[in-house]
């Protein structure tokens, strides 16, 4: 069953055909250059810009495949949690194309699909595992012992990590989204210059906090030479106390769930130092999907997709989306 999934819950539009065994294309078109300017994604801008280029991403993505619409026996889209007016021109679309093919049309939780990418890869961990969630809007430790069965077992009470990782890098003067510029400049950063907090480490629990090293990122540049150094020196200091953090979580996450399997999914995932240190530093294994699927895309909406509607899922007709929305509230598998 060849199924063809929508990502568009922020300011990614994607498209992906799946059959089950092999992913036979997937497009992304990133609409950062149209944010950067604002230093973040602007809502409306947003849902305008997937409404321009979803059909003809779709009409590419099917080119690519050499695949008609007629072969597409199911389409998967990302329903929440994300922007509204972003969701909704995906779930529109999505909708329409299930009726007018008279094909069945499923709704998929986006952080499903970020927990689930690593399963399109040739090296994937077995069920039951811990996940690493670390995106743009969460950042969630997750006990993952089926598609489907999902218990959080921390989560930030603040800033999400990338959303730190952003607010930092455009304090640095680095362009949006800053995640991965943060990074770059950090390897030119001297380790020892600075040492920034490694909030929440102090005391039990698997609950995060980012926004007071943001803070700290700030009071530290406002009180320094504000030269390239310097820059890169805050960039590094940052990114340390980041991946220790989440080190230490992941260290007493594995613990406290007796697991020994550890993903690490979503735009986070992408940074180079955060995938070696676990790798090197956890008594576990360790698992993360490649870069370009743990930022936005449609190639994970597309598994998880298929795994859904293959049993049988699906939903109405109806366009639902659902901005906001528990990992814990979704379904088994069948
Ligand atoms: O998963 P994602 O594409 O979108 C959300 O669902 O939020 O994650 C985007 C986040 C952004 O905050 C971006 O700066 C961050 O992932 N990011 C990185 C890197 N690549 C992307 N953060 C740190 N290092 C990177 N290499
Ligand atoms: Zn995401």
């Amino acid at each position: 069953m060849n199924v063809l999934a929508i990502e568009s819950s922020c300011d990614e539009t994607s498209i992906a055909i799946y059959d089950g065994q092999q992913l036979l294309a997937h497009q992304i078109y990133s609409q950062a250059d149209l944010h950067a300017k604002f230093g973040g994604v602007v809502p409306e801008l947003a849902s305008r810009d997937h409404l321009n280029k979803m059909k003809p991403l779709i009409d590419s993505t099917l080119n690519e495949a050499k695949l008609g619409l007629s072969d597409i026996k199911g389409i998967a889209y990302t329903a929440g949690p994300g922007l509204m007016g972003a969701l909704f021109v995906g779930a529109a679309l999505a909708r329409s194309l299930g009726w007018a093919l008279a094909i069945p049309t499923l709704g998929i939780h986006h952080l499903e699909g970020h927990l689930l990418a690593v399963m399109l890869e040739q090296t994937k961990p077995a069920f039951p595992f811990l996940t690493l969630l670390v995106s743009g809007g969460h950042t969630l430790l997750v006990q993952t012992d089926n598609i489907g069965q999902y218990q959080i077992l921390g989560q930030s009470i603040d800033d999400a990590v990338g959303e730190a990782f952003d607010k930092t890098a455009k304090l640095l003067g680095l362009a949006y989204p800053g995640g991965a510029h943060l990074a770059k400049l950090a390897e030119q950063g001297n380790p020892r210059r600075f040492r920034f907090p490694r909030p929440m480490t102090d005391r039990p629990g698997l609950d995060f906090s980012f926004s007071g090293l943001k803070t700290h990122a700030m009071h530290t540049f406002n009180n320094t030479e504000q030269d390239q150094q310097s820059r890169a020196d805050i960039a590094r200091a940052f990114e340390d106390a980041v991946v220790d953090t989440l080190l230490i979580k992941c260290r007493r996450g594995l613990k406290q769930s007796k697991l020994n399997r550890l993903v690490i999914a979503g735009g986070v995932g992408a940074n180079h130092q955060l995938r070696q240190t676990l790798k090197a530093q956890l008594d576990a294994d360790v698992y993360y999907p490649r870069q370009s699927f743990c930022t936005d895309n449609a190639a994970m909406i597309a598994y998880a997709g298929y795994q859904r509607l293959n049993c049988g899922q699906h939903h109405d007709l109806s366009i639902n989306v659902s901005p906001r929305w528990s990992l814990e509230d979704l379904s088994p598998l069948c």
